[in-house]
């Protein structure tokens, strides 16, 4: 099984504590290279914290995991998982949170990550319910575009939600958190089931053992739509209730809907994960071009998205 060939937490702090020394010390950072300040985040196995590095003076956000806490629940892999999926994404796109190194001590792992100056977009959404339309289309091309290179990459996030869409001082979106990540080996395009936050969670992951990329346009689904209406498009009192929705695919527009809007949403919650809008390998009629060249996008110069200012929030 999966389980055996992973290798154990041991032997993955030991190859890193091999690399760290292989490095030399001189080259070394540690927490001494930056002043802490405000937590910025928490997860169950990690919090983020804001950090300066000391001699530039420059911000980042600090990931900083507990190596007893991830060795004690077996997730360590997790950890892994992530540091492998940002360095595939390298520096390559605006619209990711960039890794600038990762170092640890005796207790502690750190990733040196992009400081996204205006916080989460959770946050927006709680204080000014939903977005504009102008808005709600231009964080969904920017979150497009950044799914498309993200995907070039073989990497696919697994939990897309507005508390994982960061806002950066020009209040361009970046896309964080990729602990539920997963780098697809080459040519293969499934990966294990992992269950997401439940209302941006794809039937298929309900349901099968599998999810692949075509999971990150059901969770872009559920995002637009959330921009849009100001509220979740799949809701039950329950998480489980929430599940039964997804699975029958139950849910509505409110009054007023913009119609371009619409129906890209109903071309990305399809129960058939293939069959999504964006999905399909490149030069098929459903591929990201697809996607891209949808009516609601009309108004997107895709070749200036991360160089025009943003549409005011509101
Ligand atoms: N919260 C979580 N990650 C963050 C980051 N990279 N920048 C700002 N706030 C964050």
């Amino acid at each position: 099984s999966l389980e055996n060939k992973r290798p154990s937490d041991a032997q993955i702090l030991a190859q890193a504590r091999a690399r760290s020394k292989s490095r030399g010390r001189l080259s070394m950072t540690t927490t001494d290279d930056f002043k802490f300040g405000t937590t910025l985040g928490e997860g169950s196995y990690s919090t983020v914290q804001k950090a300066t590095h000391v001699i530039t003076g420059q911000p980042y956000a600090i990931k900083i995991l507990e190596k007893s806490h991830l060795i004690r629940n077996n997730k360590m892999h997790t950890a892994i998982a992530e540091r492998n999926a940002l360095a595939a994404l390298g520096a390559g796109h605006p619209g990711i949170v960039r890794l600038h190194s990762t170092f640890q001590d005796e207790w502690r792992l750190y990733f040196v990550l992009d400081f996204a100056r205006n916080g989460e977009m959770k946050t927006i959404l709680n204080k000014i319910g939903s977005l504009s339309l102008p808005c709600a289309r231009y964080y969904a091309a920017q979150l497009v575009d950044t799914i498309d290179y993200m995907h070039s990459k073989g990497v696919i996030h697994r939990d897309l939600k507005p508390e994982n869409l960061l806002l950066d001082d020009s209040y361009r979106t970046k896309i964080c958190d990729f602990g539920t990540g997963k780098v697809l080996e080459t040519g293969v395009d499934r990966a294990q089931t992992w269950v997401g936050t439940a209302q941006y969670i794809a039937p298929e992951l309900l349901e099968a053992k599998e999810t692949s990329k075509s999971s990150d346009f059901w969770a872009l689904g559920c995002i637009i739509y959330q921009f849009i209406a100001g509220r979740f498009a799949f809701q039950g009192l329950s998480d489980f209730l929430t599940w039964q929705k997804i699975k029958k695919l139950e849910y509505t527009f409110p009054e007023g809907f913009d119609n371009e809007a619409k129906d890209l949403i109903q071309k990305l919650l399809v129960r058939e994960p293939t069959e999504r809008l964006g999905v399909g390998s490149p030069g098929s009629e459903n591929d990201i071009d697809a996607l891209k060249g949808h009516s609601f996008f009309k108004p997107i110069s895709w070749d200036k998205l991360w160089v025009d200012p943003p549409p005011p929030l509101e």
